[in-house]
């Protein structure tokens, strides 16, 4: 079946009734999508027109204020990109968007230079950079930068459209990378847990020192914004040390949050930072960076009543002894498959049960760095990855030594997997899964690929770079193609036009009406009543195979059936408890027998970082039908059968998937590819090392009484060396400041202080107490880093 996959061709659809031929897409199909201007290692929808792409600060083609750039915005429309201007180096941060519908980023790495090496202003005895005279890029370890998403009606030059990146005035409490992002119910974000400064997975081996690995790994959490509160250790960090990075978290309707990690998972209680043990992963199969499963929350629907159920898919069940460390893997992971296996959660059952995993359909393949991305039908696309190995990247295991003898390069993964798949989650058990008619990519999506909900209900994928640096020639490249990928639902000549969605939506309150007019379907008028839903959908911040916020909740509704075909579907507010869908923006989709109209973006809950006000959701009416054998005049239907892949027919081929998915995937072999950035050289002691993670910049532990206390570890690496055993020396280099002094570096005479004007956030400012995360505007709260009008460009759409 494979192999004949026969396109469903689709007409436009409709605006209107009038009959407007939009560009013809074929369902199913994969099509290019323009250049990203740098390699879309994260990425953002801002609004109806614009996606924020941002890579690690690396030796991109594409130039900005006189260095290579790592910022880009692409545009719906045109499929073009150009690049916008950060400071810091972005590499393998977390993003979440704020209650206003602007985006924040959370940490990265230290300034770096060609083929991933420390920066040209060291700090830290030399084995980390403030700044690199070359790339042009400043430390991100700590940063928090903002951005808010303009339109072609604003003034992109404008400071209010360009990213607020200035570590001086708005940072983390701790470095990290690979932190967790989730927002809870009062838009406040919390971070959890990272490396200080990278690596293949989070811990030295034999794991002395679970917590702080010689300061290698950050156990914390924090909040954004602070207002006060200090980081504290989650013990959970500890426990499930060496694979807790990028942790899953989902925020539950009792305000708790599901934490996953390692194979370990609980709900953790934010307020009082207590911690409730659920079952461990069944076949200890890791999800988290780098064995990167795709997970996600299912649709949250009145039909369950909100309940949130979390899918686990793919990962890999790697064992204790091949994992490794800081440096590499101990096995030849490209060669080692990847798990199929998907495992359903619900961890805070309706009916108080003890919560439990449910085992649930294998994929159709084996992936590490599957993606999953919610469609408005309530299914659930997995894009990208590969069916071998893990996430990262590295020049040699401990089973391969040598860089030249690496089969892909860098790459830890391999066997990409280029065609996408369906699963429904209310389809019967053993059908869930399907592929049919879908076309396959022939651009390996491995590390560092991304992929994100349109407005329009297509799929965005981009990036992919399992290289240290840029790397065009070889075999998983460094890669600026976009694809959109175009699910089964395009299949529809007609697709619905609603109006009447409001641009705010409420927790709890009054209902609003939403019109579809005759046109908006085919057949007949109360069947397609009966078979419409409203969908609020939260495409999320996408990186490393997580698409972190991603939320779909449906709301509740009735309708009102004209005779004259026009349809009002009373569309309740979203319900009354912020936990189940955090404030902020999102898309609302209006679905008529599966077909979604184009998204409206709207703000959820206030707009503001607080207390969300909540009221009792109004009684809706109750459905009226129309009296008549009315029929919407959308012309002609969608196939429906190719937009329920796991109808009964297509039962019997799931097996057939798998073997036909495993040969297709065989032919793509060939082609393949971490945030493993290059050791640095100067940071590297260590005899012969080769290049892995950048090790670089431990800071000392928390609780570590001084920083400049005597007892050096060895090369910065992680307390590597030494035997690998995790020091609890501490070193006497002065890179383990206590504090980080940020703008006396910057005000060092080597460092242009006055770069890219207008906006230069590095003048040399007292910076403020350590630790701060201002409950600020940042636009606003510094004039010293304005030179803009005041409101011009602060819209949102
Ligand atoms: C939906 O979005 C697409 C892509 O931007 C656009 O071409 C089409 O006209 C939109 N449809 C409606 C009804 O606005
Ligand atoms: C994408 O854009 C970059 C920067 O302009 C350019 O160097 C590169 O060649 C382009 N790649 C492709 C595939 O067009
Ligand atoms: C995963 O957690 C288990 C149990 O705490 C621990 O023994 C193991 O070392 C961890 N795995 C890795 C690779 O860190
Ligand atoms: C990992 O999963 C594979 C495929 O399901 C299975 O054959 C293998 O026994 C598992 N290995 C471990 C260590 O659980
Ligand atoms: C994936 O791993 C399997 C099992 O080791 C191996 O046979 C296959 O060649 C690997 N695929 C690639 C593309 O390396
Ligand atoms: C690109 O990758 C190839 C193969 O891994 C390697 O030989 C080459 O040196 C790399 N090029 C750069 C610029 O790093
Ligand atoms: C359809 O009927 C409703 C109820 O009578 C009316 O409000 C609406 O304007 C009509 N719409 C059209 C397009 O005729
Ligand atoms: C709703 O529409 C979908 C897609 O056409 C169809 O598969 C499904 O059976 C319909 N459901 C009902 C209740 O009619
Ligand atoms: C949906 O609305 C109906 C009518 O107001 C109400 O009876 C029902 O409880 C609501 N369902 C949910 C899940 O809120
Ligand atoms: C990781 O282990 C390898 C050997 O397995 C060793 O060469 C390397 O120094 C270790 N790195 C760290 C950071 O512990
Ligand atoms: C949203 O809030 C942030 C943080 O307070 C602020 O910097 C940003 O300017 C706000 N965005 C808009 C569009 O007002």
């Amino acid at each position: 079946m494979l192999l004949t996959t026969t396109p469903l061709v689709a007409a436009a659809w409709l605006a209107s009734s009038m009959v407007q031929p939009a560009q013809a897409v074929t369902a199913g199909s994969i099509v290019n999508a323009g250049n990203t201007t740098v390699s879309a290692m994260m990425m953002f929808v801002g609004n109806s027109q614009k996606v924020y792409i941002l890579d690690k600060a690396e030796g991109n083609a594409a130039q900005i204020n006189g260095h290579p750039a790592w910022g880009a915005v692409w545009d719906f429309n045109s499929h073009t990109s150009f690049a916008m201007d950060v400071k810091t180096n972005v590499f393998c941060a977390s993003g979440m968007h704020l209650p206003n519908g602007s985006y924040a980023t959370f940490g990265g790495n230290g300034a770096v230079t060609v083929g991933g090496n420390i920066g040209s202003v060291t700090t830290d005895g030399g084995s980390a950079a403030s700044f690199d005279a070359t790339y042009q890029d400043y430390d991100g370890r700590k940063s928090i930068r903002i951005l808010n998403p303009c339109t072609d009606d604003d003034d992109f030059t404008s400071e209010n459209c360009q990213w607020f990146d200035n570590p001086d005035v708005l940072s983390m409490q701790k470095e990290r990378w690979y932190s967790a992002a989730e927002p809870l119910g009062d838009g406040t974000i919390v971070l959890i847990g990272g490396f200080v400064n990278g690596g293949y997975i989070n811990r030295n081996y034999p794991n002395t020192d679970p917590t702080y690995e010689g300061g290698a790994a950050e156990p914390t959490y924090e909040f954004y914004p602070a207002n006060g509160r200090t980081a504290e250790i989650m013990q959970f960090m500890v426990k499930t040390s060496g694979l807790n990075s990028y942790a899953h978290t989902y925020l539950m309707p009792s305000g708790k949050m599901l934490v996953q990690a390692n194979y370990s998972t609980m709900l953790w209680d934010p307020s009082t930072n207590t911690e409730t043990d659920l079952p461990d992963m069944p076949g200890q199969v890791v999800r988290v960076y780098p064995a990167s499963g795709a997970v996600a929350m299912l649709p949250l629907t009145p039909a369950n009543n909100y309940t949130p159920t979390v899918i686990f898919c793919g990962g890999t069940n790697m064992t204790d002894d091949q994992w490794g460390n800081y440096s590499w893997p101990v096995i030849d992971t490209f060669y080692y498959p990847a798990s199929a296996d998907c495992q359903r959660l619900t961890p805070e059952p309706l009916d108080g049960s003890t919560p439990a995993y449910e085992q649930d359909d294998d994929m159709l393949e084996s992936r590490t760095m599957g993606q999953f991305i919610i469609l408005p039908n309530g299914k659930l696309l997995v894009v990208n990855g590969g069916e071998n190995g893990t996430a990262g990247y590295s020049e040699n295991t401990d089973t391969t030594t040598q860089y030249s003898q690496m089969p892909y390069g860098m790459s830890l993964a391999a066997a990409p997997v280029g065609k996408p798949a369906l699963y429904d989650p209310n389809a019967p058990k053993g059908s869930r899964w399907s592929n049919d008619g879908f076309s396959t990519s022939n651009i390996p999506r491995l590390y560092h690929s991304s992929a994100i909900l349109l407005p329009d209900a297509s799929v965005l994928i981009a990036g992919s770079n399992p290289n240290v640096d840029v790397n065009l020639t070889t075999v998983f490249p460094t890669t600026y193609e976009a694809e959109i990928f175009y699910p089964p639902y395009f299949s529809a000549s007609t697709r619905p036009v609603p109006s009447g969605i409001p641009n705010k939506l409420t927790y709890g309150g009054s209902y609003f009406d939403i019109t579809l007019p005759s046109s908006s379907y085919s057949g007949n008028a109360n069947d397609a009543a009966d078979n419409t839903t409203v969908v609020v959908i939260r495409p999320g911040w996408t990186t490393h195979g997580m698409n972190m916020g991603q939320r779909y909740l449906q709301l509740n509704t009735s309708y009102t059936v004209n005779d004259n075909g026009t349809i009002a579907i009373h569309t309740s507010q979203m319900p009354p408890n912020p936990n189940i869908f955090q404030p902020g923006p999102a898309m609302v989709f209006v679905v008529v027998n599966g077909i979604p109209s184009n998204g409206t973006f709207v703000i959820v809950g206030s707009g503001n970082v607080e207390t969300q006000s909540t009221s009792a959701a109004a009684t809706l009416p109750t459905n009226q039908r129309a009296s008549t054998d009315t029929s919407g005049t959308g012309s002609g239907s969608s196939s429906s059968s190719s937009d329920n892949g796991a109808s009964s027919s297509h039962t019997g081929a799931i097996v057939g998937g798998v073997v036909g998915g495993l040969v297709a995937l065989g032919i793509l072999g060939a082609l393949i590819g971490i945030c493993l950035s290059r050791r640095r050289r100067a940071a590297n002691r260590a005899p012969n090392a080769t290049a892995a993670y950048a090790m670089g910049d431990r800071k000392n532990p928390i609780s570590a009484p001084s920083p400049y206390s005597a007892g050096a570890v060895g090369a910065g690496f992680g307390a590597a060396a030494g035997g690998g055993v995790g020091s609890k020396e501490l070193p006497a280099d002065p890179y383990y400041r206590q504090d980080y002094n940020a703008s006396s570096d910057w005000n060092t005479s080597n460092v242009a202080l006055t770069a890219a004007p207008p906006m230069s956030p590095y003048h040399d400012v007292p910076r403020r107490e350590n630790g701060m995360s201002f409950d600020v505007d940042p636009y606003s709260a510094d004039s010293q880093m304005r030179t803009g009008t005041p409101d011009g460009g602060r819209r949102y759409r």
